[in-house]
């Protein structure tokens, strides 16, 4: 007799493959996984999951792709947890030819969206269904419930959407943390803003504890605590609560693990693609960058000792009255915090318009409540932020978080202040509060900058005293020509 087909084909047993197929199989799926083997790296792979986390459970194992295929009932639901990069289209094509029409391959990898546009159209433009699906939540949620962005092929929502959604977390009210996103590439790109957010959120929590060690003096255990009391707070969030459990840990010879940690942060390149996607389409997103921008100079560590010696610095922990300071801290966090999630969900905002994605950003947020890296309260509030003003142009302006900014402000402020003339480096706070008093400029100096780029290159510039798209030059030195060059903008 037939073995009885799996519901779904997972393919690449490493850690979030191996944790996402038995997440499947505990909530009722039937589920049969695929790894290759490589002789001397990837060898007995499938085996050991199989004998050993998969035992007894209704999982079936393969070492050859027509098998793992024909496995599968139709029509096929296969999910890729490979590399980003090559592996997938490598994949792919190894696929191909034991697909039937209709049959849909997910990709749950950080793929980049770019990469996903292509691949749901070739597999489309071959009578196949792909999703591009971000999944967030690292291990723990693969195992537990992650949270799942997918979009592409929409017609393969209907078939994938219940095993997906039984396999998310849920949220505080029960919905779970898996939505259909939208067209093509967007499921990878909304996955793609959330990692920029999650190095946004990292990088200032890095900075809040850097001006309570630098500033204030705070030893590790003190430290923890005030991470534990805010995240009992608006700032309740995963990170947070990371962050407080980090800072009491001891290593093994007894010593604070935080303080023997090279101060090097690597990245595997979403924050990155997240500030070039965001040029791209000609949006702010400073936080972020300043993020990523930190992380590759905290990389340069040989670097950054010689340039000490130059300039050793002059930091004194000077406050007396540390817990007043401690709320500034808070201030300044949860402020740029709120800038960063303004100019992250403006990006998706403007992705949306210029690709005619149509996304939904309140139930990106609501999506975002659980499961994920970046999980909080917070994202309560955008949530209803969005259900208020479904078109709202800037999160900063809707009624609730213009209130917040207001009570932030002085605080934010007063750190970063303090952070420059302690020669404290704080790139994240005081990009936010440069974002936010550059958003709330009605004047900036942008006419010096175009009447530069006029006075060298004739590009030409609008006026106060005329109608906008109205361009004109000025010959400025007398002996200039009049041609202009062109008005375009990239
Ligand atoms: C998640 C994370 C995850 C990411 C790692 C590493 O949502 O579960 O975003 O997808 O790959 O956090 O990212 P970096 O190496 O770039 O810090």
């Amino acid at each position: 007799m037939d073995q009885k087909k799996s519901n779904i084909g997972l393919i690449g047993l490493a850690v979030m493959g191996e944790n996402l197929a038995l997440n499947m199989e505990s909530k009722g799926w039937e589920v049969s996984v695929y790894n290759r083997t490589v002789p001397g790296i990837e060898e007995g792979v499938v085996d050991r999951f199989i004998n050993g986390r998969g035992k007894g459970l209704h999982i079936q194992g393969y070492t050859a792709i027509p098998e793992f295929v024909s496995s599968l009932s139709l029509p096929r639901k296969i999910m890729m947890m490979v590399r980003a990069g090559e592996a997938v289209d490598e994949l792919m094509e190894q696929l191909f030819p034991y697909l039937d029409a209709g049959d849909i391959l997910i990709d749950g990898g950080n793929s980049n969206c770019e990469d996903t546009n292509r691949r749901v159209a070739l597999a489309e433009s071959k009578g196949f269904r792909f999703v591009g699906a971000g999944v967030s939540g690292g291990e723990e949620g693969a195992l537990n419930g992650a949270s799942i962005m997918p979009g592409g092929s929409a017609d393969a929502w209907p078939e994938i959407k219940p095993i997906l959604q039984s396999i998310a977390a849920k949220a505080p009210d029960g919905t779970p943390c898996c939505e259909w996103i939208g067209p093509a590439g967007s499921g990878h790109f909304v996955k793609m803003i959330h990692n920029g957010i999650e190095y946004g959120d990292m990088q200032l929590i890095a900075e809040a504890y850097w001006s309570m060690k630098q500033l204030l003096g705070l030893d590790n255990d003190e430290m923890s605590a005030v991470f534990a009391r805010w995240n009992k707070g608006k700032l309740r969030s995963y990170l947070i609560e990371i962050t407080s459990s980090i800072l009491s840990h001891k290593d093994s010879n007894g010593k604070y693990l935080i303080d023997e940690i090279l101060d090097a942060a690597g990245q595997k390149g979403t924050g990155k693609w997240a500030v070039i996607n965001a040029m791209e389409l000609n949006m702010p997103l400073g936080l972020i960058a300043s993020a990523v921008f930190e992380r590759s100079l905290s990389g340069q560590k040989e670097l950054r000792e010689k340039a000490h010696q130059y300039f050793p610095g002059d930091q004194q922990a000077s406050h007396d009255n540390k817990e007043e300071y401690q709320e500034h801290l808070f201030a300044a966090l949860y402020a740029s915090k709120l800038v960063s999630y303004a100019q992250g969900f403006a990006v998706l905002q403007q992705a949306s318009t210029q690709f005619s994605w149509k996304l939904d950003l309140g139930q990106i947020a609501k999506l975002w409540r659980a499961g994920c890296i970046i999980r909080s309260v917070f994202l309560n509030d955008i949530a209803s932020a969005y259900a208020a003003e479904p078109a709202s142009m800037n999160l900063l302006l809707t009624p609730y978080f213009r209130e917040e900014i207001k009570e932030l402000l002085k605080g934010w402020k007063i750190v970063v202040s303090d952070a420059a003339r302690e020669e404290l480096p704080v790139p994240a706070f005081s990009s936010a509060l440069n974002y936010f008093y550059s958003l709330t400029s009605q004047d900036l100096p942008a006419n010096l900058v175009q009447a530069q780029r006029d006075y060298f290159g004739a590009h030409t510039f609008e006026r106060r005293d005329a109608a906008r798209g109205k361009f004109f030059h000025e010959n400025w030195t007398g002996h200039g020509g009049d041609t202009q060059s062109g008005t375009y903008n990239v």
